[in-house]
């Protein structure tokens, strides 16, 4: 899938355009993919160096900025339309610099965060952080049913379950035991 998208943007005439130190590819011009990859890694260095302290190395969040990965403007965004305008205008007054890049290096830069929002929903089926996502509820306690789990349940969990008995309902899954350290904990460098 995610070749699918950055094929999409290999056809892009710009992207073969050897302009702006730009690197083309020089072992196997022909190949769309590898054309693509290039295109991506490019942007890869480029988000590195101009983007990565806030977004992170992966766009996928940093101390300032946001995870772009996930985010709305970029799954909805059709061949740079979206990202190139926030990256040309910025937004100021929320801390997102503008910057004044070529077309070239804007395409690479959204083949890139293109490319790690696919990685990022191939790797988490598009959920990231909860490990357990396909997993059913062992049962739900429901106004109905409360009476039968009386014992389990806190007032407070009571109460929202009398107030809103046609909304609010109690998910119980099975306890798991698990030592993985959340995906940040390995120390990653900022630079
Ligand atoms: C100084 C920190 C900083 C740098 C550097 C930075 N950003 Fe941002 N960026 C932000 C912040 C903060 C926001 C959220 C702004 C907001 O709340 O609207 C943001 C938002 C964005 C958004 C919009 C996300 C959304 O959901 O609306 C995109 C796309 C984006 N940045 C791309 C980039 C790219 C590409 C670069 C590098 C060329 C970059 N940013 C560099 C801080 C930064």
């Amino acid at each position: 899938m995610g070749v699918a998208i950055l094929a999409c943007q290999a056809t892009r005439p710009p992207i073969y355009a050897a302009s702006d130190g730009f690197q083309t590819n020089q072992s196997s011009g022909s190949a769309v993919q590898d054309a693509a990859a290039d295109v991506a890694k490019a942007g890869g260095e480029l988000f590195g160096q101009n983007c990565a302290f806030c977004h992170g190395r992966d766009a996928m969040g940093g101390e300032t900025g946001p995870d772009l990965t996930r985010a709305t403007l970029v799954l909805t965004d059709k061949g740079g339309d979206k990202i190139s305008e926030v990256v040309r205008d910025g937004r100021p007054q929320k801390g997102m610099p503008s910057f004044n890049f070529s077309s070239e290096q804007l395409t690479s830069l959204v083949a890139f965060i293109h490319s790690q929002a696919a990685k990022a929903k191939a790797q988490n089926g598009g959920r990231r952080g909860d490990p357990f996502a396909n997993e059913k509820p062992l049962y739900s306690v429901t106004a109905d049913n409360m009476a039968q789990h009386a014992s389990k349940l806190t007032e407070g969990t009571v109460a929202l379950l009398k107030k809103y008995p046609q909304s609010f309902r109690v998910d119980v899954y099975k306890t798991h035991r698990t030592a993985a350290a959340p995906q940040h904990a390995g120390g990653r460098r900022r630079h």
